[in-house]
């Protein structure tokens, strides 16, 4: 059983106050859905008073990223240790405006991947293809080099969870079609299979990229894919709420 998921990545969006007000809008009984797992990463810096409004509701805080060091000499970082003390249980790894604007690699991304699993956090592991390799027919290759590398040497987990993104469609209101992405969900699970066996049948597979309340259930409709991953849309409480509710039962 892989219980269904929606996520919202606010990237550098929404001060503190801003974040804290989203709560205030929130619906209550949205914040009280049980078959769907709702993660909020907002940025780091709201995490700490997030932490206390979610008490007592159902949604969960994740983080956009982390260093694999549990402390140290790393100027700007937060570590997993961090994180956990203020209740996280999810954080994106290798997104891919992480991977292009900060040069992370795919041998970054694993050790992230790995420290995640030793501290107990829940990885979102992204992976996706731009728009020139999806137009040249190398989707697979690029999956397969990412999910393989990101996941080399690591023991079976299902704390995992993966979530293709394709490049081209984040941010660009351009989403993969459902069919695209379910074919691209069976392949990654397959992947899996072949690299951890019968556990890659508990590890979730997201679709994430232009992801709105209109064409949010094309997606999380398909066998293969358990939730989504959401940046723009997530930003206003009414549509967060609305793909909520529809991914629910
Ligand atoms: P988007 O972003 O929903 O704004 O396309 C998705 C993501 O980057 O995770």
């Amino acid at each position: 059983m892989r219980d269904p998921m929606v996520i919202a990545n606010w990237k550098m969006y929404k001060t503190l106050s801003e974040a804290v007000e989203f709560f205030t809008h929130f619906p209550a009984e949205v914040g009280k859905v049980s078959d769907v797992e709702t993660v909020i990463c907002p940025p780091f810096i709201s995490l700490a008073d997030l932490s206390r409004l979610v008490k007592n509701t159902s949604l969960i805080l994740g983080a956009q990223n982390m260093h694999w060091e549990k402390e140290g000499a790393y100027t700007g970082e937060i570590s997993p240790l961090m994180l956990q003390e203020l209740g996280v249980k999810y954080v994106i790894i290798g997104h891919s405006e992480r991977r292009n604007f900060f040069g992370e690699s795919d041998r970054v991304v694993r050790k992230k991947v790995d420290a995640a699993f030793k501290s107990g956090l829940f990885p979102i592991l992204c992976i996706g293809e731009n728009w020139d390799q999806f137009n040249n027919g190398e989707t697979k290759k690029i999956l397969q080099e990412q999910l393989s590398l990101a996941l080399e040497q690591l023991s079976p987990n299902n704390k995992l969870v993966v979530a293709y993104e394709p490049v081209w469609a984040i941010g660009t209101g351009t989403p993969a079609t459902g069919e695209v992405a379910s074919g691209v969900a069976g392949y990654i699970r397959g992947l899996l299979r072949d690299l951890w066996g019968e556990v890659a049948e508990n590890v979730r597979i997201l679709y994430g990229g232009s992801v709105n309340p209109d064409n949010i259930l094309e997606f999380t409709g398909k066998p293969d894919i358990d939730g989504a991953l959401i940046g723009g849309s997530s930003l206003k409480e009414k549509f967060l709420a609305q793909m909520v509710r529809a991914v629910s039962k």
